[in-house]
């Protein structure tokens, strides 16, 4: 049995170069800088910075994103190597597959799809806070029972996965330059909330500036840290320790910067390029949600922030509900373009693994008349839409952050086995310090994995064993890489 056969690097890129399949080669450094940071900044910043403030961090959140920051920028540069290296779209999955081979490709396609569709549920429960908060500053708040911190089931959420899904099975594009506009807005709102917010700090709020460590129903049973478990240390929240098991969780916020990789084969010199998108995305981005957190828990007491709509509620407790307000409409258009990129990454991965006949081939037929992927997409949308409706917010995004973690260390891990296989590659951009870096990498994204809840594992654990059951009695056998002879057909 190989379960271990791998596409070649060659036969990857040849895939795409198939006259009516080729991308225009038109994107520069700044636009993949822009694209970054409209699928970064999202829920991560909107919404997790509250809730680890009031839970796990205090005031010293904006530590948290200064380590998940790291931890990303590690995983990015080995990400840029791969993505000048295999400058084909379709991530960790394609790169895996070129690399370490069939099963573990399918391994991390499998994980995509959970890091994907969770991560789209988790921007749309973001989007409907904001949406029940701006409804809140007009004077029309939303019932509790379908909408806010806690619902029932959360309808606004459920709608705009509805109404996007739609928008992504019918082919409409969201042309470059009402994306460019999204994010301008999105951009401008959270520099509102730094400047605007300058004056409404309390110097009283950052005291202490690291709470003390107490054990809190947030952390009790199998919500504690996986690593507080394994060591025997009682679950405690806040402290230093705090600091860390906040990061595993704001990592989210960075989650994105992997799908600008995937844009290298619409890079004009990904070379240079591909990386300056990816680093330079990721540092903006850094520097914004610093300065966010810092100045949110100035202006409110860590232990009353909102954890449904943070950054608007804030200005709502000082008095400000007119800035909540444009705070909310621009939180709004941000995470809606987080959301359809979400949902657009998921059907690609997916429909590379049809592709590849490891799922069946038939789910990703291409409509004829709308030209996408439709019934994978409705698929999608419907499982992304009971997601958002039910699931709680905050286990979502631990979900997320385990499954993305989990990829970067096999991407970084990929990079050392490349150089191995095939030195001869041309490598556009190279990592610099191989394989220190990338062992580093592999140790900091382990060491955050390890921070999450010791639930989140077994969840995490439980999907990967039904998708190695999969693979063994689907995949392997339907699998194109097994069939050359059907390759033609393609
Ligand atoms: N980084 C994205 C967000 O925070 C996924 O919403």
């Amino acid at each position: 049995m190989d379960i271990f056969r791998t596409k070649s690097v060659e036969q990857s890129i040849s895939d795409t170069e198939a006259p009516e399949h080729q991308l225009r080669k038109r994107l520069t450094a700044t636009d993949l800088t822009v694209f970054g940071i409209g699928v970064i900044v999202g829920t991560g910043i909107f919404v997790l910075t509250g809730q680890v403030a009031k839970e796990l961090a205090g005031p010293a959140v904006a530590l948290s994103f200064v380590v998940a920051a790291v931890v990303c920028a590690l995983a990015a540069l080995c990400y840029a190597e791969f993505a000048s290296t295999i400058p084909v779209a379709g991530s960790a999955y394609t790169f895996s597959f070129a690399t370490l081979g069939e099963f573990p490709a399918w391994v991390i396609g499998w994980d995509l799809v959970l890091e994907l569709a969770l991560a789209a549920a988790v921007v749309a429960v973001g989007w409907s806070g904001y949406f029940a908060s701006m409804l809140a500053s007009a004077g029309l708040g939303l019932p509790a029972t379908i909408a806010g911190d806690d619902p029932v089931v959360n309808l606004p959420a459920v709608v705009i996965v509805a109404v996007l899904t739609t928008v992504l099975a019918v082919g409409i594009k969201l042309s470059s330059r009402v994306n460019l506009i999204l994010v301008i807005t999105k951009v401008a709102v959270v520099l509102l909330v730094i400047v605007a917010g300058l004056f409404f700090i309390k110097g009283a709020n950052y005291t202490p500036f690291i709470p003390e460590a107490v054990a809190t129903p947030r952390v009790e049973g199998t919500k504690a840290p996986l690593i507080q478990l394994l060591f025997g240390i009682t679950p405690v929240a806040f402290g230093v320790i705090g600091i860390f098991s906040a990061a595993a969780i704001v990592f989210f916020a960075f989650i994105g910067f992997d799908i600008v990789a995937t844009a290298a084969e619409e890079t004009v010199r990904p070379q240079r390029d591909v990386p300056r998108g990816i680093l330079g995305s990721l540092g903006i981005c850094t520097l914004l949600y610093v300065a966010v957190s810092i100045v949110v828990v100035g202006m409110q007491r860590y232990s009353e922030l909102s954890t449904s709509a943070p950054l608007s509620d804030a200005f709502i407790a000082v008095g400000q509900p007119w800035l909540a307000g444009i705070i909310s409409v621009g939180a709004l258009a941000g995470l809606t373009t987080v959301v359809l990129v979400l949902l657009l990454g998921q059907t690609r991965v997916l429909f590379a693994m049809c592709r590849d006949g490891l799922l069946p081939r038939s789910m990703a037929r291409v409509n004829p008349r709308f030209g996408t992927p439709f019934r994978l997409t409705v698929l999608i949308g419907l499982v992304t839409m009971a997601l958002a409706g039910f699931v709680s917010f905050g286990e979502l995004a631990e979900l997320v952050n385990i499954g993305t973690l989990f990829a970067f260390v096999v991407v970084s891990i990929g990079v050392v086995v490349l150089r191995h296989t095939r030195p001869d590659l041309p490598r556009a951009f190279r990592a610099p310090l191989v394989p220190v870096l990338p062992i580093l990498s592999v140790l900091a994204c382990l060491y955050l994995m390890l921070n999450l809840p010791a639930q989140t594992w077994l969840r995490f654990v439980i999907w990967m064993i039904i998708g190695v059951v999969l693979y063994f009695s689907y995949g392997y056998w339907h699998s194109r890489t097994a069939m050359p002879w059907q390759k033609s057909d393609r």
